[in-house]
């Protein structure tokens, strides 16, 4: 058995799982680990490299020839695919396009799994994704999973995009969540879903700041 802590945050897309999977991570000086960036840095080699993702012996292949790693820095996401940082382009248009899709895939999911649970398996944690607290660490400690209005969340990520690019629209924002929500909770492997021993946290009218202290209040009942 090992004594390291792993808190598992899951929930759908732009609900604030990052904002808050940070803050809990900076607080108890754990390490932060973005599952969603592994997909999005997988789904970038597959639209560069064109690969059908019908085509299962392309897609194991390509999987070989993917090296992933995170460079935590003040707490932010840094991830490098082969050795090139790519945590701007990632959350770019066409990989929140196709991301689904590629997370969906079983290979895929195999393997992101096997690297997410030996970067849990001796340090204290917080993962945020949609099947953390459910398949990556059902032994999670402590597994919250957050929930917001659709419009809300679409509204909130329309603020983040638009600074970056001024030609997209909300309706756009809004049909995009929407396909991964779908997406999501219906796939065949592993699909988002609340553990049975995870705390919900519904964010719609809360700050980031009260999600932070909801979340450390669990932290220490749970001691
Ligand atoms: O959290 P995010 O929006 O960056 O995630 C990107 C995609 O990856 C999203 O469509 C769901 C998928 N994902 C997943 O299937 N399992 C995870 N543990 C994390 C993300």
């Amino acid at each position: 058995m090992s004594n390291n802590i792993v808190i598992a945050i899951d929930g759908y897309s732009s609900c604030g799982k990052s904002t808050l999977a940070k803050a809990l991570a900076k607080k108890l000086h754990f390490i932060y680990i973005d599952s969603g960036a592994m997909y999005r840095a997988v789904t970038l080699y597959f639209l560069r490299n064109n690969i059908d993702l019908k085509d299962h012996e392309q897609i194991t292949d390509a999987l070989k020839n993917i090296h992933l790693n995170f460079h935590s820095r003040d707490y932010q996401t840094h991830i490098t695919l082969n050795d090139e940082e790519v945590s701007e382009e990632i959350r770019q248009m066409p990989v929140s396009d196709n991301v689904s899709d590629v997370a969906a895939l079983r290979e895929v999911r195999h393997e992101m799994v096997k690297q997410q649970q030996r970067m849990g398996r001796s340090k204290n944690i917080v993962m945020d994704g949609r099947d953390i607290g459910t398949t990556v660490f059902p032994e999670a400690t402590l597994k919250i999973f957050m929930t917001a209005d659709p419009k809300i969340r679409a509204e909130r990520r329309y603020k983040e995009l638009h600074e970056k690019n001024p030609d997209i629209t909300l309706e756009e924002v809004f049909e995009n969540i929407a396909h991964r929500d779908y997406q999501d909770t219906t796939r065949a492997e592993s699909p988002l879903v609340r553990a049975p021993d995870a705390i919900i946290l519904d964010n719609t009218n809360m700050t980031p700041d009260q999600q932070l202290q909801f979340a450390l209040d669990k932290v220490n009942t749970n001691k």
